[in-house]
C-alpha cells in the first residue's frame, strides 16, 4: 500500500487544454506507459459534448481501453447527468465532478450556478450507478481568475453538501491562486466539517507554487493529489489557467522523502518520451526529468 496516491489527469486535464489533438491510438500508448510506471489512478477524459471539447470526443474508447489494464482505476470527469451515464456505460470506475465555488466560473464551465452543480451531482449520486465511485470536486477552491476572491465559507458550504452524497471529496486550485498558508487552512477547515471524506487535493502549477501547495495539504493529512506529466493542463473555461502540478516532480519529491508512492521513477521518464511522441509539439514542463535523478538516490523502496 504506497504512503501517497497520485492520479494522472493529464489525460484529461493536460489534453482538454492542449492546442494539439492526440490521436486516440497515441493517448492509449501514454495510458499504458503511465499504467507501466505504476500510476494506479488515470483520469483519461470527460464526458462533456464533443463540440464543446474536440479533444475528449473519444473518451468511451480510451476509458473501455484503460479498463483492461491491470490494478489501474479508470477515472472520468462528467458534468452533469448525461455524461455520467455515458461514464457509467463506458466502464469507467470512478467519475469525478467539478463544482465550482466561484459564481462565475461555474456559469462559465458548466453553465449552471453552484447551487444548480451540487444538486445536478446529487441527481447523478441517486442514478444507479453500482460499484462506481463518485468523487466531488470543489473547483476554483483558492480564488478565480474571473471573480477574484473566492469566500471560504463557500468552499466549506459546497464541500459539506457534496459530502452528504458523494464518496470522496477533492479541493481544487483551478488556476493557480493557492499559497501553502491558505491550502493549509482551508484544508483544515473543511476536514473539520466532513472529516476523512475529504480526500484529494488538485493543484495547478501557474505560479509555481505547485508542490509547495501540494506539500503543505500533506502536512494536514492529506494523501491523494492529482497532477499531471509534463506539467500539461488547464480549464479552457476559466481565463489564464494553466498546467496541474507536474507528475514527475511530484513524485521525486515524496519518494525523495522517504514515501511510497508506487511509481517506478525510470519509467515515469519513459511514459514522458511517449507523451512527447504523442503530442510533439506541445511544451512539456518539469525540473527532474530535465536534472536527471541525484547521485546516489534511492527511492523509497
Ligand atoms: N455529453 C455529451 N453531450 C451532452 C452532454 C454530455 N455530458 N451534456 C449535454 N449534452 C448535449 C445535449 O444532449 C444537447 O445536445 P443537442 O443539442 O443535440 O440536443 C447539447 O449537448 C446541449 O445540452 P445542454 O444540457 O443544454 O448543455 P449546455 O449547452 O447547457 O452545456 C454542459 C452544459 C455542462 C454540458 C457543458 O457546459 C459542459 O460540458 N461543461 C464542461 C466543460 C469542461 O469540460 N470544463 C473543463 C473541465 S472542469
Ligand atoms: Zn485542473
Amino acid at each position: 500500500m504506497p504512503d501517497i496516491h497520485v492520479c494522472e489527469v493529464g489525460p484529461r486535464d493536460g489534453l482538454q487544454n492542449a492546442k494539439h489533438l492526440m490521436s486516440t491510438e497515441a493517448k492509449k500508448a501514454w495510458i499504458r506507459a503511465l499504467a507501466a510506471a505504476g500510476l494506479a489512478e488515470i483520469e483519461v477524459g470527460s464526458f462533456v459534448p464533443p463540440k464543446l471539447i474536440p479533444a475528449m470526443a473519444d473518451t468511451a474508447e480510451v476509458v473501455q481501453f484503460a479498463r483492461t489494464l491491470p490494478g489501474v482505476t479508470v477515472v472520468a470527469l462528467a458534468p452533469n447527468l448525461k455524461g455520467f451515464q455515458r461514464a457509467i456505460e463506458a466502464g469507467a470506475h470512478k467519475v469525478t465532478f467539478p463544482v465550482s465555488a466561484s459564481r462565475e466560473h461555474s456559469v462559465s464551465n458548466v453553465r449552471m450556478t453552484p447551487e444548480q452543480m451540487v444538486e445536478e451531482v446529487r441527481k447523478c449520486a441517486q442514478f444507479p450507478h453500482p460499484g462506481v465511485e463518485i468523487e466531488g470536486a470543489v473547483s476554483t477552491a483558492f480564488g478565480c481568475t474571473m471573480q477574484g476572491v473566492v469566500p471560504e465559507d463557500d468552499v466549506v458550504r459546497i464541500a459539506k453538501a457534496l459530502a452528504e452524497f458523494c464518496d470522496g471529496v477533492a479541493l481544487a486550485d483551478t488556476v493557480g491562486y493557492a499559497n501553502p498558508a491558505q491550502v493549509k487552512r482551508l484544508f483544515r477547515k473543511v476536514k473539520d466539517q466532513i472529516g476523512a471524506k475529504l480526500e484529494g487535493a488538485h493543484f495547478h502549477n501557474t505560479r509555481g507554487l505547485g508542490l509547495a501547495n501540494a506539500l503543505a495539504a500533506y502536512e494536514e493529512g492529506v494523501r491523494h493529489f492529482d497532477s499531471s506529466m509534463g506539467g500539461l493542463g488547464g480549464c479552457p473555461f476559466a481565463p489564464g489557467a494553466s498546467g496541474n502540478v507536474i507528475t514527475e516532480d511530484l513524485v521525486f519529491m515524496f519518494e525523495a522523502m522517504g514515501l511510497a508512492t508506487g511509481i517506478d521513477l525510470d519509467k515515469l521518464f519513459a511514459a514522458r518520451e511517449i507523451l512527447i511522441q504523442g503530442i510533439p509539439e506541445e511544451p512539456v514542463y518539469g525540473h527532474t526529468p530535465l536534472a536527471g535523478l541525484p547521485k546516489g538516490f534511492s527511492a523509497h523502496a
